[in-house]
């Protein structure tokens, strides 16, 4: 779950590849490297523990020269971040170096066979092996480089994204994957490549993409067109895809935080990921994957969501959302369980997918079991080209573009809209939900982006509120019905970037065991808007006052029941409760964001936490 980024090409490298660093960084930050390559051959390696600004300040002053480069942002998987482990890793001659996301799982056993061989290793990680194979495969067998990675990925189990270069290669840079994503730019006739993560890095440079598949290596060279093959020597041809998402979207726009400008980017969004849609006059959807698998979604037996996190919340109410127009029976799981029970799966079933990233391990190997199984997938992504993406028969992308922050909030609404209008359309085709309810909710879901507008109008008195609650220890969210995955993602929103113990519960489970939490000290907050258990929620809200606890409740404008319980509220639009989670998010992502900020922390790359968990 690491960045890589490289270059190859006639502009001097570093400054391309410590600007594609940054735009990685949400992969992880706990150390940062670059290894230049120039025409006199001299290769040299520079590290730095933390995030790619140390990396910058500590490189300066020294050779920076080289047209080849390759580089890396860390997220610790095999010993501990320092710069020892960071990468690059140079093999042990110091002829060749590389950069590497994954995980060798068999390293252990490799390493023990080539320091038999008489092989040193300066570093805890799986990637150090890695280059020492490949430097004793070249030597072993008088291999040049293409073919010794070739072979010495024979012998490897797990997941990698690569890239190499070679002091006795210099007009070369060899790139592989398996299992972790891997994005080659091309420009016109050759003059330059670059490889990446993804395509962020690419895109000031070139729209030309080229999506690397599994166990395939790229060799690139100026001024050729870049040699292709598999692991089996085979010959491959890729088409070039043209990326189309623009600069300004990755860029802060006068923001303080990435995580606060997706917050307010949401209503443009998610106006885009309904844009062509969903038809206003009409007040009707078309989804393409609707209409091209019309058979086979219509008549699916059962439907399976796969997510993590907070796409598996997503999922959550996808089931509820699917279940109320569609009617077809629907089970969530976490992916990483999923993928090591042995499910039970029939052909009948379709599996849905749920990704913001699209590169999520344990979603891309829950969904190859399912696929195995004869399940017919259906991916929701963000990611366009992703892994999950391409292993998905059919889907719906939610279009809300690059979600730089760790912490989603963009990516959440966007899930829930593409879930609301698959459920409502699917429902529709089945016959399950009356005409005039359909027509009324595709008219409501439209709206949503300026009802949350109206929320933003509050932001001062959240903040306001925010200073209330910033130095609690723990924190119990409640909600019920469509409201209770909303109070899980407020929980998680806390957790992630304010650092503060927080559980989310549907309001109703209080009383069978939470409840022994409640005192003075203890804030809950409560979703109680104005829907079929508003009732039920308001005599919860009762249940916590009367043991002290601090409540903040998130009601329905022009509410005035729970107003005389606690001063702290903020209030929503009024929306039909099936499109509720869209609304009620919006205020507890902005808490969040303030107490984290409050506490002094960084809320775009919150400690131990990377923004694709490309590991398992
Ligand atoms: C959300 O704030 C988290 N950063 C995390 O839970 C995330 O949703 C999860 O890792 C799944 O990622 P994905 O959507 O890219 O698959």
């Amino acid at each position: 779950m690491c960045g890589i980024v490289g270059y190859i090409g006639k502009k001097e490298a570093f400054p391309i590849l410590l600007d594609g660093l940054k735009k990685l960084e949400y992969r992880g930050y706990d150390s940062a490297g670059v290894a230049l390559l120039n025409d006199q051959q001299s290769l040299r390696v520079y590290k730095a523990k933390g995030k790619v600004i140390n990396l910058e300040e500590k490189s300066s002053g020294n050779d920076l020269s080289g047209t080849i480069g390759i580089a890396h942002t860390r997220w610790a998987t095999h010993g501990e971040p320092c710069e020892k482990n960071a990468h690059p890793h140079y093999s042990s001659s110091e002829e060749i170096a590389i950069v590497h996301n994954g995980i060798i799982e068999n390293y252990q056993s490799i390493k023990k066979d080539l320091q038999k061989e008489g092989y040193n290793f300066i570093s805890e990680t799986d990637t150090e092996v890695l280059v020492q194979l490949i430097e004793y495969t070249k030597a072993k067998y008088h291999l040049e480089l293409f073919p010794a990675v070739q072979k010495a990925l024979t012998c490897v189990i797990g997941a990698y994204a690569i890239a190499i270069i070679d002091k006795s290669h210099p007009n070369t840079l060899i790139a592989a994957r398996k299992s972790s994503p891997l994005v080659l730019g091309v420009s016109d006739n050759h003059e330059e490549f670059y490889i990446a993560s993804d395509a962020s890095p690419l895109i000031e440079y070139t729209r030309n993409v080229i999506y690397i598949e599994d166990e395939e290596i790229v060799e690139l060279s100026i001024g050729k067109a870049p040699r292709i093959e598999n692991l089996q020597k085979e010959s491959i041809e890729h088409q070039v895809n043209e990326v189309s998402f623009d600069i300004g979207m990755i860029e802060k726009g006068g923001f303080p935080h990435f995580m606060l400008k997706e917050i307010y980017d949401q209503p443009d969004r998610l106006n885009d990921c309904m844009r062509g849609r969903i038809n206003k006059e009409l007040n009707e959807i078309k989804l393409s994957a609707l209409i091209d698998h019309k058979d086979r979604l219509i008549n699916a037996e059962r439907i399976i969501i796969l997510g993590c996190g907070t796409s598996w919340h997503a999922g959550l109410l996808g089931k509820q959302l699917i279940e109320s127009f569609a009617r077809i029976p629907v089970e969530v799981e976490y992916s990483s369980e999923f993928r090591y029970r042995n499910p039970i799966i029939s052909e009948k079933d379709v599996v849905i997918a749920i990704s913001q990233s699209g590169e999520t391990a344990d979603t891309i190997a829950a969904l190859k079991l399912a696929k195995e199984r004869g399940a017919f997938i259906f991916g929701i992504v963000n990611a366009i080209g992703s892994s999950i993406a391409r292993i998905a028969e059919t889907g719906t992308y939610i279009h809300v573009g690059p979600e730089i922050g760790v912490a989603s909030t963009k990516a959440f609404t966007g899930q829930l809209n593409v879930l609301t209008m698959f459920a409502l359309a699917l429902g529709y085709e089945r016959g399950s939900i009356e005409k005039e309810k359909y027509h009324h909710l595709v008219n409501e879901l439209t709206q949503i982006p300026e009802k949350i507008e109206k929320i933003f109008a509050q932001e001062e008195k959240i903040q306001e509120i925010s200073k209330i609650f910033t130095y609690a220890r723990n924190f119990i969210y409640l909600g019920r019905g469509f409201n209770y995955p909303v109070a899980l993602e407020g929980a998680l929103k806390l957790k992630e970037i304010s650092y503060i113990h927080a559980e989310g519960y549907p309001a109703a489970e209080m009383k069978h065991g939470p409840i022994a939490l409640i005192d003075e000290e203890m804030p809950v907050v409560v979703i109680s808007t104005k829907d079929n258990v508003y009732e039920k929620v308001v005599s919860n809200i009762q249940e916590v006052s009367a043991r002290k606890g601090r409540i903040l409740a998130i009601v329905t404008e022009g509410d005035t029941e729970i107003k005389n319980m606690t001063e702290n509220i903020i209030e929503v639009p009024h929306v039909p409760s099936e499109l509720e989670p869209l609304i009620t998010v919006i205020p507890l992502q902005l808490l969040s964001y303030y107490i984290a900020i409050n506490k002094g922390k960084d809320v775009d790359q919150p400690r131990n936490l990377a923004k694709s968990v490309t590991v398992e």
